[in-house]
């Protein structure tokens, strides 16, 4: 269930604002018999200077969630609002451009250029919107992630969590206001997951950014501030200051009951 037009949203927004927001969100993909609904109106608020964690089942929605966020797809039915911008109303320039400004975006899928090295896939967006990158903060990342003797190979070339990585290089480069993270660990052996939490909650704690990730771990769910859960299209619940134990514990309720927006007084 949403929340209603007149609550706070989930995922209230603090003092600081929101740093995303969307109102009725909802998104068709096909048509007929066919037809899924993947986001079914959805009020959501994105506390700036905050880490929310995204989870829930396979086809809940997630990826459909970030991506409408973070204007890379369209939507069927309501309103994106960007800091004070509303998205769901801008000319495809405009929004490429605001994307390529003020967001990070580190994709399931990695989507890295395969004709381009590890460094070069790191600096395309910068290169592309002819920004110079701070030498200092890409070292800085570049060996966090341990990707230093990996800079010249192709995506080919890499494992896939070296791919991560690099996705993951590619979204902090530029410091954008906004980071989306598409199950930024899903790849990755412990050590190196935690390496890129460890980043994620830098960016916030540090640098005063704003991280979305989803994430099917509690363990990694529970380096954010807020979680957010999603089942068949709809945010159902959420969790403020999450532990690993609680994320798990609902996350059981959930999966005993389906689409219930609240978890059930039993097990
Ligand atoms: N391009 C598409 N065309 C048709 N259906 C789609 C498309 N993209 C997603 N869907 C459907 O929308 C629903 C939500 O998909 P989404 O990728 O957002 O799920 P998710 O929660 O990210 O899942 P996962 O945890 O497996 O990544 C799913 O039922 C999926 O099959
Ligand atoms: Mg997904």
């Amino acid at each position: 269930m949403s929340t209603p037009a007149a609550g706070p949203a989930p995922g209230t927004a603090t003092a600081d604002g929101t740093a995303a927001r969307a109102r009725g969100l909802t998104k068709a993909y096909g048509s007929g018999e066919t037809a899924v609904l993947a986001l079914d109106s959805v009020d959501v608020a994105i506390a700036r200077g905050r880490f929310t964690a995204v989870m829930g089942p396979s086809g809940s929605g997630k990826s459909t969630l970030m991506h409408c966020l973070a204007g890379l797809d369209t939507v069927s039915a309501g309103e994106v609002w960007i800091g004070d911008t509303e998205i769901t109303g801008l000319k495809e320039r405009e929004l490429t451009r605001l994307r390529r400004d003020r967001i990070g975006f580190m994709f399931q899928s990695f989507n890295l250029i395969p004709t381009l090295n590890a460094v070069e896939n790191i600096t395309l967006p910068m290169d592309i919107a002819g920004q110079k990158p701070d030498r200092k903060w890409l070292d800085q990342i570049i060996d966090t992630l341990g990707l230093r003797d990996r800079l010249k190979h192709r995506p080919a070339q890499l494992s896939g969590g070296q791919q991560q990585r690099v996705a993951c290089a590619r979204a902090l480069a530029s410091r954008p206001e906004l980071i989306f993270a598409d199950e930024p660990t899903g790849n990755l052996d412990s050590r190196a997951g935690l390496e890129v939490l460890g980043i994620l909650r830098e960016a916030v704690d540090s640098l005063g950014q704003t991280v979305v990730m989803v994430t099917h771990d509690p363990n990694a769910a529970a380096h954010s501030d807020l979680v957010l859960f999603l089942a068949d299209g709809r945010i159902v619940d959420e969790m403020a200051e999450p532990t690993a134990e609680a994320v798990l514990e609902r996350m059981r309720l959930f999966s005993g009951s389906g689409t219930q927006a609240t978890a059930p007084e039993e097990e």
